[in-house]
């Protein structure tokens, strides 16, 4: 039975693919975008032409907040192009300001939203608002599983990560407030990576293999080697589909966590001090590699055109 999911994102490179794959591994109740890749505009534009191209043109898409709770925004141009999707330049979109806030239409919609998965792949900038404003949000949804930062003490090739860098307020409050978190840090979604020879998998695969293709082209240029392999490159974002749809993939352990807001460590990942009541979160602190390769090149086969040559 496939889940019931809703996409917080900020397409990006690896939120497109991650989007692609919910398209075809989930029913995708709705998408929000955020600030962080590119701006709100770039995103929301972003994640339409993704919908359309993939046929989701009915899913509902509801735009966010501007830029994080406290922190300036911080793009992510070097990896992602200065719209957010390398060289598929998208123009971007102005956004009507009388539209309803994700924050906003979560609520409205709160009752259909029952059992649905929210995987968050950018800042969690709405989620923390949705909470501070409707904290019985934080009961509606399965899961809510966040793209971001790393298992508290693990061993990783970046010191900060750059969801939970953008606005550490955010992923502090989430880790707070929210119930049913888990959380899929670098420490795994670095070790599940592309392999640099897989992506000829993607011709005939039609428009979405093309347009996927032109993007990874782009970013595995820039991202090659994260993760300490050099023929391959790490897709971040899809590691939080496949942490919904295929959980048995992972080894999880429950604990409370927080994040520190300020100064040289911002954006790290730690303990929740026992003294501060927070529920614990559910953090991935291994994923089987081949099993997540298997999946992913079998759930992308769902768009091939034209038979498989054998
Ligand atoms: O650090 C990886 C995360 O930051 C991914 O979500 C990527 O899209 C960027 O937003
Ligand atoms: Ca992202």
């Amino acid at each position: 039975m496939k889940p019931r999911v809703w996409l917080d994102m900020d397409p990006g490179i690896d939120d497109a693919w991650a989007l692609l794959l919910a398209m075809n591994q989930s029913i995708i109740t709705g998408v929000s975008t955020v600030a962080g890749n590119a701006s709100l505009e770039n995103t929301y534009a972003n994640a339409r032409q993704l919908l359309e191209i993939a046929g989701g043109q009915d899913v509902p898409l509801i735009p966010g907040a501007l830029g994080p709770l406290l922190t300036p925004l911080v793009r992510a141009e070097e990896f992602h192009g200065q719209g957010g999707l390398g060289e598929w330049s998208i123009p971007s979109e102005v956004i009507p300001p009388e539209l309803p806030r994700v924050w906003s239409w979560w609520s409205m919609h709160s009752e259909e939203l029952k059992s649905t998965h929210l995987i968050a792949t950018g800042p969690l900038t709405n989620i923390a608002i949705s909470l501070l404003a409707y904290p019985l949000l934080s009961n509606i949804w399965a899961s809510v599983t966040c793209m971001g930062g790393a298992l508290p003490g693990a061993q990783t090739d970046k010191a900060q990560e750059f969801n939970v860098y953008s606005d550490p307020h955010a992923a502090d409050i989430v880790f707070h407030w929210g119930t049913r978190v888990q959380l899929i840090g670098i420490n795994v979604a670095h070790k599940a990576v592309i392999l640099l020879e897989d992506l000829d998998r993607l011709s005939g695969m039609g428009q979405v293999g093309h347009m996927l293709g032109k993007m990874l082209q782009f970013y595995s240029k820039r991202a090659l080697g994260e993760g300490g392999n050099p023929e391959g490159f790490p897709v971040d974002d899809v590691v939080a589909v496949a942490a919904v749809v295929k959980p048995s993939i992972f080894q999880w352990r429950e604990m409370p966590l927080a994040v520190v807001r300020e100064g040289p460590l911002r954006g790290t990942v730690v303990l929740s001090p026992i003294d501060v009541r927070r529920p614990s979160v559910r953090v991935a602190v291994d994923v089987d590699i081949a099993a997540f390769r298997k999946w992913l090149w079998e759930a992308m086969d769902h768009y091939r055109s034209e038979p498989l040559k054998n």
